[in-house]
């Protein structure tokens, strides 16, 4: 009988952390996407919404405290989920001195080695809009203004390098999105062969719609439909 403390040791321990940390984030970039839809209702709107996530909670909260906890939620998720996902690799590999010929075997190697790849390509591309988006890095945003995320989004997306690591970002996480939810429905045990279309198609949808939904903004920049 595996004890509460040792759970997290367990594979399955470490498959579970993954699914709810994976889980939380995918809540938290569905939300993400749906405020950025605000800017198709303009600058006033969107710089409302955006102050209305610090002002949440008031006068019960404190100016902020409602981000704050999401973004202490979302550190200790990514901590978490990383974690999990470098030692299950570990113990993989330390489980197998001699590597599997079959090809299946090679198969899911590729996708666990893909999904590590597009962790970091999403880690770096996080880190990257921090400094564009959030701290208003004058090395990574030409003119950030504090108080117009609107403004900041729209000369943001005014330069093409810019879009295009956002581009590429976007399809890191098409793809770690298509893949996590697929997984997690596995550690789940929703891995019955007759849901198999069902539970590959909604992967998709979540892969698609998300990262399509994101996309809108740089390219109603660049078409000039936001200025
Ligand atoms: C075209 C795509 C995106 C746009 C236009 C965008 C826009 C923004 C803006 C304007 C902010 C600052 C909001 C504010 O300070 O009020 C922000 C913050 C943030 N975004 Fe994005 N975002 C995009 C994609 C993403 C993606 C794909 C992720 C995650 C994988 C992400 C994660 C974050 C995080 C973690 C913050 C910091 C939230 C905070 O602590 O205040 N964003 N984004």
């Amino acid at each position: 009988m595996v004890g509460v403390m040792s759970f997290p040791r367990t594979t399955i321990g470490k498959k579970v952390i993954m699914a709810v940390t994976g889980l939380i984030w995918i809540g938290f970039v569905a939300g993400h996407m749906f405020g950025n839809l605000k800017m198709y209702l303009g600058a006033e709107h969107f710089n409302a919404y955006a102050e209305g996530l610090r002002t949440f909670g008031e006068p019960f909260l404190a100016y902020g405290q409602a981000l704050w906890l999401v973004r202490i939620i979302i550190i200790l998720a990514v901590v978490l989920h990383i974690w999990a996902a470098v030692t299950l690799k570990m113990r993989n590999l330390q489980a197998r001195p001699v590597r599997y010929s079959k090809h299946r075997k090679l198969h899911a190697d590729a996708a666990s080695l893909s999904m590590i790849y597009g962790g970091v390509a999403i880690l770096l591309f996080v880190l990257y809009h921090l400094a564009h988006f959030t701290w208003g890095l004058s090395a990574v945003h030409p003119d950030f203004r504090p108080t117009d995320p609107y403004h900041n989004v729209i000369v943001g997306f005014q330069n093409r390098l810019a879009t295009g690591i956002y581009l590429i970002g976007l399809v890191a996480l098409a793809l770690h999105l298509y893949h996590g939810t697929w997984s997690m429905f596995q550690t789940v045990g929703l891995n019955n062969k007759s849901y198999d279309k069902l539970l590959r198609g909604l992967a998709w949808l979540v892969a698609i719609i998300i990262p399509l939904g994101f996309v809108t903004v740089p390219l109603g920049v660049i078409l000039g439909i936001l200025s």
